[in-house]
């Protein structure tokens, strides 16, 4: 069975998301956070916020579990990730996460949008290979049973895991050729490969005679990501790449967020599948998906209503959660819901989708 990881999608898969996906839906062995970065020499307050909004107010206890890494719901951990473009960024950033406690940290490589691109992060640290290096060697600093020849009344500190999720390159696959040398080189956790150009940004054809040159050559458990939409693609995967670890979804697990459960589902019981016994296993079918979804926005929504403060602020939260859910929203609800300029009126819309279920 591949793992099945949601990828960090900034200004969708928010923690308020990411909890509320696990409460409901589930099925994910890891949760990815959009990248922390810099903001004025500082990590950026308002992604720290965002990794901490699961601790905090949120009344639910698998959101403290989750935080804490032991989520009842398939064990499923969350794990942050951070963009940098020189060693300094990334001792600052990584610095930041391990005195948060965590002890998984996943680094970016492969944002192709040209805001942090042309600042040289992302996707646009893939054709340097120098400062890849030195980040590199932090990350064997840091990942090595660091104090065991410090005194023995030192301070331990336990060693932290780190994965890289990469491009190809931002403009050709030689890019990630010339890296991955180096990268085998370090001891890293998994590799995510996404096999398109930052240039092509989240569009076009994806390269699988490049991926299967860098499944065969890579030394770590490579994870595949890019344009997942269904369960039979994950098992297509699964059988056309025997070593593979993992898939990373995305807006396919936006779009469904049922997915993940009911590719578990499908695993782990074959030849019963019939859609209720799914049902009791925790996978979502048609006979509920829809049921589920708004039980997911609710989840959101009540967390949305504590965590922000007024009408804009709630209901961008809110109404970004449709977003890709388009195909299983009727159509005129749907561009009411992405209208509503006033909580009331939004509300009002979500009350009409619940009655007409009952
Ligand atoms: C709006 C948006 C925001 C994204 N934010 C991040 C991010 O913060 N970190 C990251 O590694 N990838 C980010 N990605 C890339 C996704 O994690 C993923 O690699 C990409 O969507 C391809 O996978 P998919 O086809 O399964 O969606 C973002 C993608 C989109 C469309």
């Amino acid at each position: 069975m591949l793992k099945i990881l949601f990828a960090p999608l900034q200004g969708y898969t928010t923690g308020i998301y990411r909890k509320a996906h696990a409460e409901i839906f589930g099925g994910v062995n890891a949760y990815y956070a959009p990248f922390l970065r810099i903001e004025n020499g500082k990590p950026r307050e308002k992604d720290l916020r965002d990794l901490e909004c699961a601790n905090a107010d949120c009344a639910n206890a698998k959101c403290a579990d989750i935080a804490e890494g032991n989520a009842r719901d398939l064990n499923a951990r969350e794990i942050p990730q951070i963009i940098a473009n020189s060693v300094d960024e990334f001792k600052i950033l990584a610095d930041a996460l391990i005195a948060k406690g965590y002890t998984e940290i996943d680094f970016n490589m492969g944002c192709p949008f040209p805001m942090q691109v042309n600042r040289h992060r992302g996707a646009g640290l893939l054709n340097d290979a120098p400062t890849v290096q030195k980040i590199m060697d932090e990350i064997a600093k840091l990942s090595s049973a660091t104090n065991e020849t410090a005194p023995a009344n030192a301070k331990k500190t336990a060693p932290i895991k780190f994965s890289v999720k990469m491009r190809l390159g931002q403009e050709s696959p030689d890019e990630a050729f010339a890296l991955l040398p180096i990268l085998n080189e370090t001891p890293l956790t998994q590799i995510t490969l996404h096999p398109r150009l930052g240039k092509q940004q989240y569009k076009g054809a994806i390269d699988f005679k490049s991926f299967e040159k860098f499944y065969e050559e890579c030394r770590h458990p490579l994870i595949y990501n890019g344009d997942i939409t269904s369960v039979s693609q994950i098992c297509e995967m699964e059988r056309r790449y025997p070593k593979l670890a993992g898939v990373m979804i995305g807006r396919g697990m936006l779009a469904k967020p049922s997915l993940a459960a009911e590719y578990k589902a499908l695993c782990s019981n074959e030849e019963s599948s019939s859609a209720e016994t799914r049902n009791i296993n925790g996978a979502a079918t048609p006979l509920n998906f829809f049921d589920k979804l708004l039980q997911m926005h609710q989840v959101i929504f009540d967390n949305a209503c504590k965590t922000f403060q007024g009408d804009s602020q709630i209901l961008s939260h809110v109404q970004s959660f449709w977003e890709y859910l388009e195909p299983s929203v009727p159509k005129k609800i749907f561009k009411r819901l992405k209208k509503a300029g006033k909580l009331s009126e939004y509300q009002e819309v979500i009350i009409e989708m619940r009655g007409s279920r009952e």
